[in-house]
């Protein structure tokens, strides 16, 4: 007997994240050096991490043969502070990605249902499954959430509303009001999830608090993967009302969060030069690669985070051969968007290599060639 006659059978059928390509990977299949290769394909932060935190998670790892604290206090605490929220209002889990997938564990299970966009983050519909309930993906005209036709798919079985913003991959965004019209209309069966990865990017990112504070069924989630540039240590939190939190408490692994990353999380919360400093760098290259998209007469959308969307013709194509070149770049064939890529925004240089190679790209195509084969 083979062990796939043993598992669950909704396990064979559970579709698995696919990350953007690791350097060292690429470096391996194409013999390049990995120092030498540009990733813009997982929206991490091309400054680096917060230096406050990684002095902050050196200091830590001293203390390396010591149990982290299983409820992440000093970290609940700055938040408390940052967000003028209780502390019990907030969770801390292994990325953000964690916390969705166990509001799904908590909220959902056979026979019930969870509405999102169709092109939305899909963390969240692979946490749908993993719980045995339904993903209904609600199709985004131009890829915008539709909220009209999402309150239309909420029927008696829905649990779940997801919604991030801006969206990752297609840049949408709610402004507060469409925000607090679309929660005021929800039935109070429904918890309400948003998510805001890429918040600290924009200048004026919803604030779901005072739909908190209204007693609406309402979370939101939010990471250090991004503007902290803490990917690596897989630390993201959530933060609504206080009873969701412990309930959602009650199915956390015990240290869901190494003490390294707790550390730094807390340092790089103060770390408001790091912050500024990716803003800005952040702000300056989406208008650069705007630029230089439309100087290449390329369609894109660049609506907010730290990616863009860019239209070609051949993603596949455009995706391997920009490889070759040691850039990493995101196809975007889960999300059903199978002509476009996704590119994180990197710093001025990064960004000048990408749009030389593009260019590159682009015209070996038109002429038959690939960019590899010029000298
Ligand atoms: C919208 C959105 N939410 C969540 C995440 C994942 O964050 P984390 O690294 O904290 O799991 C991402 C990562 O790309 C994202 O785009």
């Amino acid at each position: 007997m083979k062990y796939s006659d043993l598992v669950r059978p909704d396990v064979l059928k559970q579709p698995v994240y696919e990350p953007g390509r690791p350097i060292e990977d690429v470096a391996r299949e194409f013999g390049l050096e990995a120092a030498s290769i540009l990733k813009l394909a997982s929206n991490e932060n091309p400054l680096g991490p917060s230096p406050m935190g990684m002095e902050a998670a050196e200091k830590a790892l001293r203390e390396a043969h010591l149990y982290p604290d299983g409820g992440c206090w000093r970290l609940r605490e700055a938040l408390s502070t940052k967000f003028d929220l209780a502390t019990d209002q907030f969770i801390i889990t292994n990325g953000s990605n964690e916390f969705v997938t166990l509001l799904c564990q908590a909220f959902c299970g056979p026979g019930d249902e969870a509405v999102m966009g169709a092109q939305s983050f899909i963390a969240f519909k692979i946490g749908v499954l993993l719980a045995g309930a339904k993903p209904v993906e609600v199709p985004m005209p131009d890829m915008r959430h539709d909220l009209d036709a999402m309150l239309a798919a909420v029927n008696d079985k829905t649990k779940l509303v997801y919604i991030p913003c801006p969206n990752n991959p297609t840049g949408d965004c709610l402004t507060q009001e469409a925000l607090e019209a679309f929660v005021d209309q929800l039935p109070d069966h429904v918890i309400f999830c948003f998510d805001e990865a890429y918040a600290e990017y924009s200048d004026d990112a919803p604030d779901l608090r005072p739909l908190i504070a209204k007693g609406k069924k309402v979370v939101c989630c939010r990471t250090f993967s991004k503007i902290y540039g803490l990917a690596a240590f897989r630390i993201g939190y959530a933060y609504g009302d206080a009873e969701l939190i412990s309930l959602i408490n009650r199915l956390r692994a015990p240290f869901n969060v190494n003490a390294i990353a707790q550390a730094a999380a807390t340092a790089a919360l103060r770390d408001h030069d790091h912050v500024a400093r990716a803003k800005q760098v952040n702000d300056a290259g989406l208008k650069q690669l705007v630029a230089g998209f439309e100087a290449l007469g390329l369609e894109y959308r660049a609506e907010g985070g730290n990616f863009v969307l860019l239209k070609v013709e051949n993603p596949g194509q455009i995706f391997e051969t920009l490889q070759q070149e040691g850039i990493i770049v995101r196809p975007l064939k889960p999300y059903l968007l199978t002509q476009h890529i996704r590119i994180t925004v990197g710093t001025e240089t990064q960004n000048a290599r990408l749009l030389t190679c593009l260019q590159a790209v682009l015209e070996g195509e038109e002429s038959g060639d690939s960019a590899s084969e010029r000298p």
